[in-house]
Parts: C-alpha cells; structure tokens; sequence
C-alpha cells in the first residue's frame, strides 16, 4: 500500500530539508518521521522517500541497515528495548531480558500475536549510570529490578 506523508509530518519533512543544500541530507529525519506515522520502514516508506529526496533504494537501505532505530518490520505498540551492555548486565540485564522473554513468550525482533509487544535486545542507549534500564517505545525506565518490569508490562496492558 502506498506510503504518504501526513500534512504535519510533510511540513515538517520540507522544513528539515529546507536547511540542507542537498535534499538526500534529509534522509534519516524523513525515515524517522516515517516510522513514527507507520510504526516501521516498507518498502512504500522507502520509495517516497526515494522519490522525495532523490536518494536510491540502495542508500536508503544503507542507513536503515546501519541504524538499529529504523524497524525493518512491523514491531508490537509497545516496544521494549531491554539493554544487556555491560553497566546493565552487571546490574541484571540478562535477567530482566529472560524475563520479559518468558513472560510475553516471544524472543528477539519478535511480536506477541495480539500485536501489542515486540523485544528487542539492545546495546547501551546512553543510561548506564542508572543500569539495567529497559526502554518503551520513547521512554526509558531505569535502575528497574523484575518486579519494576511486571508493573511496567502491567500499566502498558492497561493503557491498551
Ligand atoms: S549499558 Fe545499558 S544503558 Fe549503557
């Protein structure tokens, strides 16, 4: 199906490029406002950004690939990024990363069935002076243990 922009996400894409001399610069906000509006990169993403911004398939593919933020599939509403980089590993990543496992029954890049998960084991994001922290979608919950992460699963489940 294809992929256009909202009206707001278009001006802001335009405004973004407006401050480059080439529109390709605008590549990573343009796939950035793009998983934001459609959860994940198609294909359909990935040829309007070609066509707007005159990049190939090729470069566009590049960043996504190097770039562990772009889903290259459809990932749950809520997203978890549990981080297992050494601060939080010496602090429990491992075992709140095997939690989140067995409780939502689905592995690495995988989605429950109801859609409303994904798990996604990740390097540092930055957070490491208040390890083991896990991230949802946007927002990071840090210096948890595992009874912070049945909560934190419980109010997502309730927010559905
Ligand atoms: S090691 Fe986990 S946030 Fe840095």
């Amino acid at each position: 199906m294809e992929f256009k922009y909202s009206e707001e996400n278009q001006k802001k894409l335009d405004e973004i490029v407006s401050h480059y001399p080439h529109k390709k610069a605008g590549t990573m906000a343009a796939l950035w406002l793009a998983q934001e509006q459609n959860g994940w990169i198609s294909g359909e993403v990935m040829e309007e950004i070609s066509a707007q911004l005159e990049v190939t398939l090729e470069e566009i593919l590049g960043v996504i690939t190097f770039y562990t933020m772009y889903n290259k599939n459809p990932m749950g509403k809520f997203h978890l990024q549990v981080c297992t980089n050494v601060s939080c590993m010496l602090r429990g990543g491992y075992q709140i990363y095997d939690h989140v496992k067995n409780k939502l029954g689905i592995g690495n890049m995988q989605v429950t069935d109801d859609k409303l998960f994904s798990l996604e084991e990740v390097e540092c994001m930055g957070s490491c002076g208040t390890a083991p922290m896990i991230a949802v979608n946007e927002d990071y919950y840090e210096n948890i243990n595992i009874e912070d992460v049945e909560k934190i699963l419980e109010s997502l489940k309730n927010k559905n």
